[in-house]
Parts: structure tokens; C-alpha cells; sequence
């Protein structure tokens, strides 16, 4: 077709412009008409334009409603108590002195407390800021974040009012929701209750004697280690050794692998995009390192790959023995609580279960290996009694077969562990969005307030708070003292109410079954009493500075 007017200067460049699409699509040259070239030209290029201008609006709305929410945050949490200025950096010298005009007058307005929090370790200085109050404002660059270091505070959050309190995916999460995806630690509203409502009978606490004969073979793995170099003055990163014994036993537990496999494919996978992710917190700028994220992102992918080919041969299994089918696991059991609640199949209902079970590695090793480094620690360079009394313990409730109800009994070596959870608060801070107003601790707080769960503040709220005492745990201890309307919000390691850790039977059951075989048979010595147990300051779940090496005898 021809066009048959004179066109317009502007027909006649967009008559220029599409013939070159049309050479470029081989029609022949002047086949073109205006209505053609405004169809090849325009068409596409509104198309675009519309994209980015939907694009520019959508990002100006999000800021614009961003923005009002953090002022009108800000504005509406005026008188709740904010965090001291910094006066200077502890000296009297000009300089000191300079910076501390500087942080008050310039930093602070601007950043709020952000530089400051960078600095060291930021639950610790929280710490300092919510000692003597229930609640205290700080701000994190835009972020109000209110500091709850108050048990009936937390009662608000974690139980009467746990609706209202969603996870905090931005900050806390964020970094870990590759990892985490959707699961059940990340989840929110609805889709909380439906994952939590299937995951949860995986781990009942009856469900649990399965983990009994895994967590014994793997302490009985490592005391093979141990004994190559008993008295031989050799030194063991025990941490390190608990690490990869709680990924063994978790999993083993829930995917039925083998040690060997455990340590195949976690360090190379697992390990180090959790490492990547913790860095990621404290300096977001990584997101965009272009070879780690490179690598980051590959070993998710292998990750993913390998777990949901796990499922995959899991399912046809099932499928393929049908009533005969012998239950291996936990990943069995969530499994039968999907096809009791008939959840259609499809690649979201895998990618969903490939999150929950990357959860369970996540929330479930480091945190136990925390746990129990730092009550070997305790062990080694306290009085021998309190780790005669786990010896003698482990000797009479740890044998064959080895029966829950037996080792339910360890009452003193569960003692040691809470009290390692509770002086060395592994996991010392949780973080909420708040998602409608509320009152807390007698303030008034409005929708979008971010909430800081200071656990290890609570926890030092007994008396000589750094000195680590079991008997506060044993029958009519400290614990016991507390009146009922907060007894449970002073002890949270594992927080409480409706999102209480799902894992916490299985962390407590393993652990005394692995830290009674091992005391049974060892004793343990700090190589360096003096510099050794510095808590982390920027890694959670909190373990010792530098591993914890120790001498095995
Ligand atoms: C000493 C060991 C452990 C500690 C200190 C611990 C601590 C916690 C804490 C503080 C939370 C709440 C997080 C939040 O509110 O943001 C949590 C949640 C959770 N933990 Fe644990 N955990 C431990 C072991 C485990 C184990 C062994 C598993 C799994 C086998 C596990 C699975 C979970 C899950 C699934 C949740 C999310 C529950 C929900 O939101 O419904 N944890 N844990």
C-alpha cells in the first residue's frame, strides 16, 4: 500500500523510521501506508511509554506513601522516650568531643541511631538504651523502631496481640529470604496459620522419638573425633564440630541423608549462602557485589535443585508402595499431612515445601549449636560439680534403647542448657511490623511502628544476670519465683504464644541427648580461659568470637 496525500513532516519521519522496520522484516519497500507506520512506530513506542510512566508512578506512590507512613509514625510516637544522644565517643579530647557535637547536631537528626548501631554490637547498645524503661524510640535512618524490654510487653506482642504484630521482612528477614522464601518463620496472616497448621504435627513433641537414636549416633560420631585426641593436648573448635553435628542430625531427621552426604553438600551449598546472607544484613551495599551475588544465587538455585529432586523421588516412592510404604522422616510426615488436607500438587505446592524445608536447616542448627558451645563452655571453666551432676544424669537416662520418657528425665543438664540460653540469649532480639494501632506497656503506638523484641534484656533481668546458675531452673528456683502473669515472658529464647519456635522440643531433646553422651564420657578445658567466650556482635544466632576451642580429656 501508498500513501496517496503529502504526509506531514511527522507522518513522513514515521514513514521514514517504518520502512526501515519493514526492510528489516523484508516487506517491500513502499508498501507502507501512515496508518502502517503509525501502527509499526507509535503502537509500540506508547506501549513502552506507558510501562515506564506506570513504572515511575507506581515507585513516586510507594515513596510518597512511604514517606507519610514514616513521618506520621514518627510524629505519633513523640512521647515515648527516645534514646539519649551519644554526648562523645567516652574521651574528653577536642577530638571526642568534636564527633559528639557532630553526632548530635548532624548524624543523629539525619540517620538517627543508624551510625551508631554499625558501630559495635547493635542488640548490645539497645540494651543499654531500653535498661530502666519498658519501651524507648530509636530510629533507624526512616525507621521508628520502638525497643520492648519489658516481660508484659512482650506478653502484647507474642500472645494477646500477636495478630497485630507481623514479621519484619525488611530488615531482619530480608537478607535471608532467598533462604527462607514464604516458609513458616517469614510467613504472615493466613498463610502463617495454613503452613503452621500442616509443619506442626512434623514436629509434635511425640513425633519426636525418632530424633532420639539420630542425635546419639551423631554424639557418638563426634566422640570417636574426640577420642583421637584425648589428652593429647590438642585443641577443638567444639563449635565447629556442633555445627556440622546439628546440620547432621537435622539432616538426617528431616531428609533422611547420610553424614557423609550432610557434609557434602551443606558446606558447599548452605554454608556459605547463609554466610553470605548474615554479611548482607549490616551491609546491604553486598546486594550488589556482582560476582558474590553471582555465586549466591547459583548456589540457592543448586540448592533448590537438590532439595526438590529429594521430594520428587519421595513422592514417586510413596506413589509406588502405596500402604506399604514405611515412614522414613520428617519430610514423610509433612508429606502425609499434605495429602491429608488434600493440598493440590503443583511446582508452588513444591516450592512452598522447598521452603519450609530449608527453614527447618536454618532455624534448626546454628541456634542448637549455639546452645550448646556455650554450655561446654560453662561446663570447662566452672566447678566440676555442675558437670559431674550431667554425667551422672546421662548415666542413668541415657541407655538402650534410648527412650524419651528417659531422657525427658535430665532434668539438671536441661537446667544447664536453658541457662546458657538465657545468660548468653542466642537469638537476643526479634523484630515485628506492627500492622494496625495498638497500646503497649501503656503507650499508645500507631500502624507501621517497627518493634524490637529485646529478649536479652528480660533475661538479664534476674539477679546477677552474667553469672551463669542452673539451679534458677531447677525445681523452685529464681524461674519459679516469677508471678504467673509474666513467668513466661522471662524466660524467651524461644519467644512464646502462637509463633513460638516450632523446633524447640526437637533443640532441647537433641541437646541433651548429645551433650549427656559426650560429658559421660569427656571432660573439657578452655585452651585460653582468658580471651576465650566473647560473644559475637554482629552475628545471629550469637556464638564466641573466634570458635571455642577446648581441650578434650
Ligand atoms: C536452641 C535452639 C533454637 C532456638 C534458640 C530457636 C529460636 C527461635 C526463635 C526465637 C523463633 C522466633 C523467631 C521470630 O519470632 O522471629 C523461632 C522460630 C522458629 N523455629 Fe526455632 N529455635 C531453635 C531451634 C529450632 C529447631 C531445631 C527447629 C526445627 C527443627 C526450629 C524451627 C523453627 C520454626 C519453624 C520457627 C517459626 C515458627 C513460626 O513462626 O510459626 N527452631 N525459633
Amino acid at each position: 500500500m501508498s500513501s496517496a496525500s503529502t504526509p506531514n513532516w511527522h507522518t513522513a519521519w514515521l514513514l521514514e523510521q517504518a520502512e526501515v522496520v519493514a526492510a528489516y522484516l523484508k516487506i517491500p519497500t513502499g508498501h507502507v501506508s501512515s496508518s502502517d507506520a503509525y501502527i509499526i512506530m507509535v503502537v509500540p513506542e506508547a506501549c513502552v511509554l506507558s510501562a515506564i510512566v506506570y513504572v515511575v508512578l507506581r515507585i513516586l506512590v510507594r515513596i510518597v506513601t512511604q514517606t507519610t507512613r514514616w513521618v506520621v509514625v514518627a510524629v505519633r510516637t513523640r512521647q515515648i522516650p527516645s534514646v539519649p544522644y551519644e554526648e562523645n565517643y567516652g574521651n574528653d579530647d577536642p577530638l571526642s568531643m568534636l564527633m559528639g557535637f557532630l553526632d548530635r547536631t548532624v548524624v543523629v537528626p539525619l540517620l538517627g541511631q543508624a551510625l551508631i548501631l554499625a558501630r559495635g554490637c547493635p542488640w548490645e547498645h539497645m540494651y543499654r538504651w531500653v535498661t530502666d524503661k519498658s519501651l524507648v524510640k530509636c530510629r533507624v535512618l526512616h525507621r521508628t523502631g520502638i525497643i520492648v524490654g519489658d516481660p508484659k510487653g512482650l506478653k502484647r506482642v507474642f500472645q494477646t496481640g500477636y495478630k497485630l504484630y507481623d514479621k519484619d521482612l525488611d530488615f531482619s528477614y530480608g537478607p535471608f529470604l532467598p533462604i527462607l522464601g514464604t516458609g513458616l518463620v517469614t510467613a504472615n496472616g493466613k498463610h502463617w496459620q495454613k503452613q503452621r497448621l500442616l509443619m506442626a504435627p512434623a514436629l509434635r513433641i511425640d513425633m519426636l522419638d525418632d530424633i532420639l537414636p539420630i542425635a546419639k549416633k551423631a554424639a557418638d560420631r563426634l566422640a570417636v573425633k574426640l577420642k583421637e585426641v584425648k589428652s593429647a593436648k590438642v585443641a577443638v573448635d567444639i563449635e565447629e564440630e556442633f555445627r556440622l553435628l546439628t546440620l547432621q542430625v537435622i539432616g538426617e531427621a528431616i531428609l533422611s541423608l547420610g553424614p557423609d552426604e550432610c557434609d557434602d553438600v551443606f558446606p558447599s551449598l548452605y554454608l556459605p549462602v547463609m554466610e553470605e546472607s548474615n554479611k548482607r544484613v549490616l551491609a546491604p551495599w553486598r546486594y550488589v557485589y556482582p560476582l558474590e551475588t553471582f555465586k549466591y544465587n547459583a548456589r540457592v538455585h543448586k540448592l533448590d535443585s537438590f532439595i526438590k529432586s529429594i521430594i520428587r523421588q519421595r513422592r514417586k516412592e510413596r506413589k509406588e508402595q502405596g500402604d506399604g510404604y514405611q515412614k522414613k522422616d520428617v519430610l514423610d510426615t509433612i508429606l502425609d499431612s499434605v495429602d491429608r488436607e488434600q493440598i493440590t500438587w503443583n511446582a508452588a505446592a513444591e516450592t512452598q515445601l522447598c521452603y519450609e524445608i530449608k527453614t527447618f536447616l536454618l532455624a534448626g542448627h546454628e541456634t542448637s549449636a549455639a546452645m550448646l558451645t556455650w554450655t561446654v563452655y560453662e561446663l570447662a571453666r566452672g566447678d566440676s560439680k555442675a558437670l559431674e551432676r550431667v554425667r551422672q544424669e546421662a548415666r542413668k537416662n541415657i541407655g538402650t534403647p534410648l527412650r524419651r520418657e528417659e531422657v525427658e528425665k535430665m532434668e539438671w543438664t536441661l537446667s544447664c542448657l536453658k541457662e546458657s540460653l538465657r545468660k548468653y540469649s542466642v537469638v537476643p532480639v526479634v523484630t515485628r511490623d506492627l500492622n494496625k494501632d495498638d497500646e503497649l506497656c501503656g503507650e499508645k503506638l500507631p500502624r507501621g511502628s517497627w518493634i524490637i523484641c529485646h529478649l536479652q534484656r528480660v533475661h538479664h533481668l534476674y539477679k546477677d544476670p552474667l553469672e551463669w546458675k542452673p539451679d534458677r531452673f531447677m525445681p523452685g528456683g529464681e524461674y519459679e519465683s516469677f508471678s504467673d502473669d509474666i513467668r513466661p515472658y522471662m524466660f524467651v529464647p524461644f519467644i512464646q504464644g502462637p509463633r513460638n519456635c516450632l523446633g524447640q522440643y526437637f533443640a532441647l531433646i537433641e541437646a541433651r541427648v548429645v551433650l549427656g553422651s559426650l560429658c559421660e564420657a569427656f571432660s573439657f578445658s578452655l585452651v585460653d580461659p582468658k580471651t576465650q567466650g566473647v560473644t559475637h556482635p554482629t552475628v545471629i544466632p550469637v556464638g564466641p568470637v573466634g570458635g571455642m576451642h577446648v581441650y578434650v580429656d
